[in-house]
């Protein structure tokens, strides 16, 4: 991938050329070398180049390499990474990278983080995953989306309301509910219901709870959580499973573990628990946390199990390859709010474990820090890497506190500060439905409507 002659150059020229090294013991030295890992993570973009489309790692396979939703872990670990380190070198980016993919289109009335560019071959958690980096800007006061622009609140809010929207369709099968992976019909995977839409779902509701102080959301991620109980996704002894299909009532279980899946939904239970302090919420947390320190770090150290250990056939695709970043973002984000997840992650020792050993990859390409991962380079390994760096920081107490709506110091212009785009996102195809769980299970006629302008601004997109 990189002609070694290029090296060479470099080096010749004087480059210095020095594997990536961190003492774990100094803040300093974490935070100077998350700060080439992260100048690094960006070189990968090429978004705000001549030709290229803002926002984005590049296109989706089979004509580029990287999903959509890509992007958007891109832009949530650069958050992260201001949050960690105070280092604001790539603020202005990220705000115009997820405010070009933000859907917003002044002439129309659309559902956030769903441009019609990206609609088909889009699923839940896709969507969702933008719409968790715009909650995640709001929760830490990042900087505010340009003038005229929808705000980071409203954006997640109005995603949060479109999936609400979706989760009541299937009244009938798979435990009467769960978001389904895919958006639209037209797409393979339509019909598989998946965990992750659904934790990605849960994680905004218990964010936006906690955020805004409106219990209806919590409402909503408790529902989710129960429902991927009740149809088996997690199981009683805190696995949780990839998921299953409709037309088989969701009794064709995928038991492939992904790390991101339990990641999304520890931080999910974290605000939960934050926000109320309740028992159920507790429970939730405590269980799932020890599952996955167990699960998913033999001999302490970060593994995507189902496609990376030796015993695995395959290897993880390039997609896959970007999961063990979010648990450890998700680790770091949850820890902060509940004191059961920092004790078992400071008795654990697996943070600082992963970190080093992640670090200890970064010894290639034309810097001699590229990092890499079963052979494999690139931006998903410095992600991980740069995650696996901000986990200790977080740790070790670094980082901006999570606000809430209006507070002090917090995020809390978002919701209220531009004026701009309220009417945008937030109303797009969902009108009422979205607003309760009755709302959703009983108000059939407005959830057909939703629908209905969904697909109308789907198809009106398309042509
Ligand atoms: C694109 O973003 C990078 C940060 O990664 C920045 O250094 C560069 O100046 C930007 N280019 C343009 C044309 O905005
Ligand atoms: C949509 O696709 C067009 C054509 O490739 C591109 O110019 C534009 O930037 C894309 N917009 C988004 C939001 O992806
Ligand atoms: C679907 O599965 C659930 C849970 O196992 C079961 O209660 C329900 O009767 C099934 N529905 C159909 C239509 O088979
Ligand atoms: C989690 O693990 C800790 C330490 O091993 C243990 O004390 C606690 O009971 C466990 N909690 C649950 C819910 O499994
Ligand atoms: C919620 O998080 C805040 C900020 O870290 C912390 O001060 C507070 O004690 C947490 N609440 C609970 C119930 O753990
Ligand atoms: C709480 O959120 C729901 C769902 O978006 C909304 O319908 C309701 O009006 C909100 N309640 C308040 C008091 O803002």
């Amino acid at each position: 991938m990189y002609a070694p002659t290029l090296g060479l150059l470099l080096a010749g020229a004087g480059s210095a050329l020095a594997a990536l090294d961190v003492d774990f013991k100094s803040t300093a030295s974490i935070k100077a070398a998350a700060k080439d890992v992260a100048f690094d993570v960006m070189s990968y973009y090429k978004g705000n180049r001549t030709g290229k489309i803002l926002g984005l790692l590049g296109d989706k396979p089979p004509a580029g390499e990287y999903y959509w939703w890509n992007s958007a872990l891109l832009w949530s670990t650069m958050i992260d990474y201001w949050r960690y380190t105070g280092d604001d070198t790539y603020n202005a980016v990220t705000v115009e990278g997820l405010t070009a993919q933000n859907g917003h289109m002044a002439d129309r009335k659309g559902i956030p983080f769903l441009h019609f560019n990206w609609t088909v071959g889009t699923g839940n958690d896709d969507q969702g995953f933008w719409a968790m980096a715009g909650l995640q800007a709001a929760e830490l006061g990042f900087s505010n989306p340009p003038a005229g622009q929808p705000s980071w609140l409203d954006l997640a809010k109005g995603v949060f309301e479109a999936l609400a929207i979706r989760w009541g369709l299937d009244a009938t099968v798979c435990s009467n509910g769960g978001l389904r992976w895919m958006i639209v019909p037209m797409d393979a995977g339509y019909n598989y219901k998946n965990t992750i839409s659904n934790a990605v779902f849960a994680n905004l509701g218990a964010r936006l709870a906690r955020y805004t102080g409106n219990t209806t959301y919590g409402e909503w991620a408790d529902k989710s959580w129960t429902w991927l109980t009740e149809v088996g996704f997690i199981d009683a002894d805190s696995s949780v499973f990839d998921g299953a299909h409709v037309e088989k009532n969701c009794s064709d279980l995928n038991p492939i573990q992904w790390t991101y899946t339990a990641g999304v939904l520890i931080e999910t239970a974290a605000f939960m628990y934050n926000e109320t302090s309740s028992k159920t919420w507790l429970n939730r947390l405590t269980a799932l946390t020890n599952h996955t320190l167990s699960h998913f770090f033999p001999a302490s150290i970060l593994a995507e199990r189902a496609c990376e250990l030796p015993n695995q056939a395959s290897k993880c695709t390039g997609d896959m390859r970007f999961l063990k970043g979010i648990l450890l973002r998700s680790l770091a984000s949850a820890a902060p709010l509940a004191a059961p997840v920092r004790e078992a992650l400071d008795s654990a020792g697996v943070l600082k474990a992963t970190a080093e050993a992640a670090v200890k990859t970064c010894e290639g390409g034309v810097r001699g820090r590229e990092c890499s991962w079963e052979g494999e380079v690139g931006v998903q390994e410095e992600m991980n890497v740069l995650a696996a760096m901000m986990g200790v920081l977080a740790q070790g107490g670094e980082g901006k506190a999570v606000g809430k709506q209006g507070a002090a110091g917090s995020g809390g212009q978002s919701g209220t500060g531009s004026g701009s785009g309220n009417g945008d996102g937030s109303q797009g195809g969902s009108g009422e439905a979205g607003s309760g769980n009755e709302g959703a299970k009983s108000a059939g006629a407005t959830v057909k409507a939703g629908m209905a302008m969904m697909f109308g601004g789907l198809v009106a997109a398309l042509v």
